[in-house]
């Protein structure tokens, strides 16, 4: 154990829809405000290998039963208690955990981010507090075209690949459980910011205030 988190770490989620920018605050609060005293944890690592579903089942990757939310519930109580965890790791291509883990020691703070994480009750009732990321559908769709098909970044290239299946993936699954799961908790989260512009700074300025102002850092 890590004595300087004998008391172990606080637990902040990070929420919004696809796009909005949570992997990038996410960071930005781990490196600049806990000067790396603070560890990431991406709810897509807990994702359950396709192994684990009947054959014919469709996953949607996009709902909250395709992540192993008991697990990550456990890992999350064990860091609040100053223990550290070995997290899966997911391999996007093969739909499967790899053999190795990650070790993620006790912080003064753990951030969960993820588009389910506050949608969830279990992980819910474990944060200390929840950051939801808001931003309007067609700036997030098109940061998602700009980040995964023409930077060639993670793609989400469920239904065949090209910005034509990027389109129909968005549209039958993103934004159908945005709008089930992940709109309602604006009403649930203990802090809103919007990232609507077209630089992320104004966003993470606020979230910089806000975390100093109540203490958090
Ligand atoms: N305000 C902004 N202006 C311009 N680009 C932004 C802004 N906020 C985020 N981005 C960019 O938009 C893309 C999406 O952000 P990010 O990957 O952090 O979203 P996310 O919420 O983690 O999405 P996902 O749920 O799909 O992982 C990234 O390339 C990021 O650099
Ligand atoms: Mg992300």
């Amino acid at each position: 154990m890590n004595p300087k988190h004998e008391k172990g770490s606080r637990i902040i989620i990070v929420t919004g829809g696809s796009g909005s920018g949570k992997t990038l605050l996410a960071n930005h609060i781990a490196k600049d405000i806990y000067g790396g005293d603070c560890e990431v944890i991406s709810h897509d690592m807990y994702y359950i290998d396709k192994d684990r579903f009947d054959p014919d089942y469709r996953v949607d990757y996009d709902a909250p039963e395709s992540l192993d939310n008991s697990l990550l519930a456990q890992h999350l109580m064990k860091l609040k208690n100053g223990e550290a965890v070995d997290a899966p790791i997911y391999d996007f291509k093969t739909k499967d955990r790899l053999e190795k883990t990650l070790r993620v020691e006790p912080h003064k703070v753990i951030i969960v981010e993820g588009i389910l994480t506050l949608a969830v009750p279990e992980l819910r009732q474990l944060a200390d507090l929840s950051i939801f990321i808001q931003v309007d559908d067609d700036i997030r769709l098109s940061r998602r075209i700009i980040r995964d098909f023409v930077r060639g970044g993670r793609g989400a290239l469920e239904e065949g690949g090209g910005l034509e299946g990027e389109l129909k993936y968005y549209f039958e699954h993103v934004k159908k459980n945005y709008k089930k799961y992940i709109s309602p908790l604006t009403d649930v989260a203990d802090i809103i910011l919007r990232n609507n512009a077209n630089t992320p700074d104004q966003m993470i300025r606020r979230a910089e205030t806000i975390l100093t102002k109540f203490k958090i850092v």
